[in-house]
């Protein structure tokens, strides 16, 4: 078994910043040292000038996706190395149900996709494709013997993912009663599709078209929709996913105001990217941002409230919603029509370095920072204490994060299975260090790899902590 004690460093809680020595043995944390007080004979790591905080946890990919006639260009194993240099020691995919197939076929192919061939620690929510009395009874089923204790559901998409109200409704009764949360894509597909045929037939075939066809009011009334449906069914916890716009943003902070179980996430491409700049860019290069919900406009204060809601907890969480798709054979299936691009950024790898810049820029302490990409979605989604926290008795998955080191993204340095970056370009400051996950250092302070496929094992997730 090994020991190692983290010297020197300074250790990120929910209380804010303190010193402390981090004992790690085996694969779990064994204890916290008033600075120079741990055990003399171990091995250590010195952490002078770093942040010691827990590994993060991505509780929104889609690795290996089949999505617009192709897949997610990230598999299991070139995902979760990526995840892992960039300080994310945990991943929650979705497994998924097609629609008329049986709901614990899908988790077992989504499971065998999986095995063996992460580099961290991953855990699976449900997406629902079709709900019906099987899918219901199988939810409950989930949770009680699957660790899987969040589903997601699709108000976009008509014909794919697509569940009308009523079925939304069916499945947040049932989640009421079981426990589990519903996670919500909340876009009004139905209205969205109308937009999306009346601008092809104009002729609006490039991608910022994608984004044009999809107005923050049709994510408003869906998030609003969302709400009060889960209102009807007696407050059933509901989560909304890639929150991309203010007016969006108004609907979680009123529910949340009037004490609803009412919980949100951004992404980072929604903090930093814009219709214009990158939706927007010459030709088709734009199709590189196409995701949804879309990119929203830099005219419009979206990244401000964002980050403001990041602060209040109206967003609770940051996921990457990592769905990479390459440039070439794959966003290219959308040449001419906007509507055939895969949808889907890949970010899994940034995003401890992209919300770090909120600190930088005074838009979020220290604290706030680890709760938003490590913290609450591990209580959020049932991870916690194993997860989410430097404590006795949690997972040893830590990184050392140097705020004096700098990060530069981009297609050459990368992981990411991917033929482009979509933060191309980016010199920002802090940089992630060390990376242990479950007691084993798999990236060193130098960059180098240690970890391997195989290594990440499946998490069975227990019901969440974090609701009223
Ligand atoms: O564009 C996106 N977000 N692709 C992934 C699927 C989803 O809706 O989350
Ligand atoms: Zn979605
Ligand atoms: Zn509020
Ligand atoms: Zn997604």
């Amino acid at each position: 078994m090994t020991t190692l004690l983290i010297v020197n460093g300074t250790v990120i809680g929910s209380a804010g910043p303190y010193a402390a020595d981090v004992l790690v043995e085996g694969e779990k944390i064994a204890a916290l040292f008033a600075p120079g007080r741990g055990p003399a004979d171990v091995e250590t790591i010195d952490a002078t000038g770093k942040y010691v905080i827990p590994g993060a946890v991505d509780a929104h990919t889609h690795m290996e996706l089949p999505f617009g006639g192709t897949f997610a260009s990230d598999t299991f194993d070139t995902g979760t190395r990526a995840a892992a240099f960039g300080g994310t020691t945990t991943i929650v995919d979705f497994a998924v149900q097609r629609t008329g197939e049986v709901v614990q076929d899908g988790l077992a192919a989504w499971h065998g996709k999986a095995e063996g061939n992460c580099h961290v620690d991953y855990a699976f929510h449900m997406i629902l494709g079709g709900v019906d009395d099987d899918s219901l009874k199988a939810m409950d089923q989930l949770v009680a013997d699957e660790g899987i204790t969040s589903f997601k559901l699709f108000m976009a998409y008509p014909g794919v993912f697509y569940s009308d109200d009523g079925q939304i409704l069916r499945a947040m009764q049932r989640a009421r009663d079981n426990g589990a949360v519903i996670m919500m894509h909340a876009e009004n597909g139905i209205a969205i599709d109308v937009l999306v045929q009346q601008a092809l037939a104009r002729g609006e075939t490039d991608p910022i078209h994608h984004g044009i066809t999809r107005p923050q009011a049709l994510e408003a009334e869906a998030t609003s929709r969302a709400i009060r449906l889960a209102e009807v069914a007696r407050d059933c916890p509901l989560y909304i996913v890639h929150l991309s716009a203010s007016q969006a943003l108004e609907e979680v902070a009123a529910a949340r105001d009037a004490g609803r179980n009412v919980f949100a996430e951004t992404c980072p491409q929604y903090l930093y990217l814009t219709l214009e700049d990158q939706l927007g860019a010459p030709g088709f290069e734009g199709a590189k941002w196409v995701c949804s919900t879309p990119l929203r406009s830099k005219h419009e204060p979206h990244r401000a409230d964002l980050w403001k809601g990041l602060r209040s907890n109206d967003l609770a969480v940051v996921s990457t919603d990592h769905c990479p798709f390459c440039f070439k054979d794959q966003k290219e299936l959308g040449r001419g029509d906007f509507s055939k691009i895969p949808n889907g950024i890949g970010g899994v790898e940034h995003r401890v370095d992209l919300v770090y810049q909120g600190v930088v820029d005074k838009q979020l302490s220290l604290a706030r920072w680890v709760e938003t990409i490590a913290t609450t979605p591990a209580r959020m989604f049932g991870l916690y204490p194993r997860k989410g926290v430097i404590a006795p008795g949690s997972d040893a998955d830590i990184v050392l994060y140097d705020p004096a080191g700098t990060t530069r993204i981009g297609v050459d340095t990368h992981h990411m299975n991917m033929d482009h970056s979509a933060w191309e370009g980016y010199e920002i400051a802090g940089r992630v260090h060390t990376v242990l996950s479950r007691g084993t250092v798999v990236v060193d302070g130098d960059g180098n790899y240690h970890g391997r496929k195989g290594h990440g094992q499946y998490l069975r997730r227990g019901l969440s902590d974090y609701l009223l």
